[in-house]
């Protein structure tokens, strides 16, 4: 084995592992707050304006680091896919059409996260924050929605890695 050969599996593997380690951290934070952050801080806190700024500072923070992860994962997702695409083709398998699948995924997935997910995240801090209660609880319903939307998506991306 050449040292270009050593070369290059060390990136392809160093290229995959950033990928799946950015996965881990999205998809397992996005989880992380929907399934214990939400209703330990509906623990934690009885005064619902003061739960909602807290929650949503949190919410802001972990917003700042997936746009850093989102971006990992389509630099190192393209990187993967050169080699993936051919040798997936070669051996007659569906590596293409997951590849798209994966594509369109993240790009609606970007679209629902900075658009009404932005939006919205940005009105229910702002209640929050004035103590509209009722603003706030109709604003919920429909970001909640979007969370929803957003965590199918997500899921959706795990079973098509899982056939990659
Ligand atoms: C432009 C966007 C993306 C492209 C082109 C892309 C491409 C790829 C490719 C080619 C693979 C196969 C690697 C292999 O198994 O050998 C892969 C695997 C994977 N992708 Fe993506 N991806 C993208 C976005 C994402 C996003 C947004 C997520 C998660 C939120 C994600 C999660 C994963 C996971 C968990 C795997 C399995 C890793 C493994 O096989 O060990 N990808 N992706």
């Amino acid at each position: 084995m050449s040292s270009f050969d050593v070369l290059y599996l060390v990136l392809k593997y160093f290229f995959l592992w950033a990928h799946l380690f950015s996965a881990m951290l999205f998809i397992g934070g996005s989880f992380f707050m929907w399934l214990v952050l939400v209703p330990g801080s509906r623990d934690a806190i009885k005064d619902e304006a003061v739960r909602t700024v807290v929650v949503a500072k949190i919410s802001k923070r972990f917003a700042r680091l997936t746009w850093m992860l989102l971006s990992t994962l389509i630099i190192t997702g393209a990187i993967n896919a050169l080699w993936y695409i051919p040798a997936s083709t070669a051996a007659g398998s569906a590596g293409l059409y997951l590849t798209v699948a994966m594509v369109i995924s993240t790009a609606v997935l970007i679209i629902l996260l900075y658009g009404p997910g932005r939006h919205y995240g940005r009105q229910i801090s702002r209640y929050g924050k004035e103590g509209d209660l009722e603003k706030l609880a109709a604003v919920r319903k429909k970001s909640t929605l979007v969370s929803y939307a957003n965590l199918s998506i997500m899921l959706l991306i795990t079973v098509l890695a899982t056939l990659m």
